[in-house]
């Protein structure tokens, strides 16, 4: 049966990605070599490193003075690697704090320094994207997490343009048309929108580096990774592979502006089902609703079974909450096809009648 994967991540990937990828795995273009025994500095790799540097800076249409490095450690190590890069001795770093991973990120920050939090929406358990805050100007940079994969909100607004901004764009990079030129850090784990676990994406200004005053151990200093073409050491050689596959797929698809209309048309589809079957409740608030991660409930717990059985008789696969939250939690990221929304919204009207 043809299944549905609604996961959060690891996630889909298109399936002529994943056809090309285990075609490379065992014969690489064409070398009789798998793409996972050769050498990172042969041509052939390199090639696959470069390409995949450029489609991020051509796809998200970086301006000049940005250094694309595919590292690992996934978004958990950006949460550390930002401060040690950004805030300086005996300066602050703010934070807005969105859900379970802003609140890692903040725990983090308290290890290098004074991590001011300037709002969160803790107090009605992270439905929302809080608002109308200031961001001190005296911060040396204000983190964000963009989209929020637990709770399924997004945010719209990046306020602080005196200071640097740092977003963890993790579960929607590559889904929407943003202007990069106001980030100075992006970071994002390839997990969702780019590829398999293993490598994260982060995008730096390079004006920005080299200034925290820190003596920063090599394998998490930017300004390393950045001059050494994300080369320091070994990379994630298949990461960086499927990654430049899928960024491929993207453009032969239109680009970003292309998949954001698809990801536009799939969440107005499951969130007017949510919105108009008496059976189903949204959780997050409507005007911060994340086109990512759409989060509901069931009006009526006692159905929960029914609704399982009639998901797993249509393929529908990963649909549950976090554990932290419960209820449902249908991931919708670049490569999942109408389709699979469709199928969704059909389980949860058959579900209602
Ligand atoms: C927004 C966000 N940030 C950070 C992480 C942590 O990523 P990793 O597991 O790559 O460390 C995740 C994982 O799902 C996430 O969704």
């Amino acid at each position: 049966m043809k299944k549905h994967n609604f996961s959060a991540g690891p996630s889909i990937l298109p399936q002529e990605v994943l056809q090309k990828a285990s075609e490379a795995v065992v014969n690489f273009n064409g070398l009789n070599l798998s793409l996972i025994e050769i050498s990172h500095r042969s041509k052939d790799f390199i090639a696959v490193m470069n390409n995949a540097q450029a489609l991020v800076k051509e796809l998200l249409e970086l301006p000049e003075g940005y250094s694309v490095l595919f590292v690992q450690g996934g978004a958990s190590l950006e949460f550390l690697m930002t401060p040690y890069n950004l805030m300086k001795v005996d300066g602050k770093a703010a934070y807005l704090d969105t859900g379970a991973w802003s609140s890692k990120a903040i725990k983090e920050a308290k290890l290098f320094g004074e991590t001011v939090v300037v709002a969160s929406s803790k107090d009605k358990g992270y439905n929302y994207i809080p608002k109308g805050y200031e961001v001190p100007t005296d911060a040396d940079y204000i983190h964000y997490t963009s989209n929020n994969t637990i709770f399924g909100t997004q945010m719209n607004e990046f306020p602080g343009n005196d200071v640097l901004k740092v977003v963890d764009m993790s579960s929607d990079i590559f889904s929407r048309k943003l202007d990069f030129s106001q980030f100075d850090v992006v970071y994002a784990g390839a997990q969702k929108n780019m590829g398999p676990a293993g490598t994260t994406l982060v995008i730096v200004k390079d004006a920005v580096l080299g200034k925290s005053g820190r003596n920063i151990p090599s394998m998490l200093d930017y300004q390393i990774h950045a001059k050494k073409d994300s080369m320091f050491n070994t990379p994630p050689v298949f990461a960086v592979y499927v990654s430049m596959l899928t960024l491929e797929w993207l453009k032969a698809k239109g680009g970003v502006d292309a998949i954001e209309k698809a990801n536009n048309e799939k969440a107005t589809l499951l969130y007017n089902e949510i919105d108009n079957n008496p059976s189903f409740v949204g959780f997050a608030a409507k005007e911060d609703r994340s086109k990512m991660n759409v989060t509901f409930n069931l009006t009526d717990a006692s159905l929960k079974d029914k609704f399982a059985a009639i998901c797993d008789a249509s393929g529908i696969s990963a649909l549950n909450g976090h554990r932290d939250v419960g209820g449902y939690r249908a991931s919708i990221y670049n490569a999942l096809p109408m389709e699979s929304v469709q199928v969704l919204v059909k389980a949860m009207q058959d579900l209602n009648k």
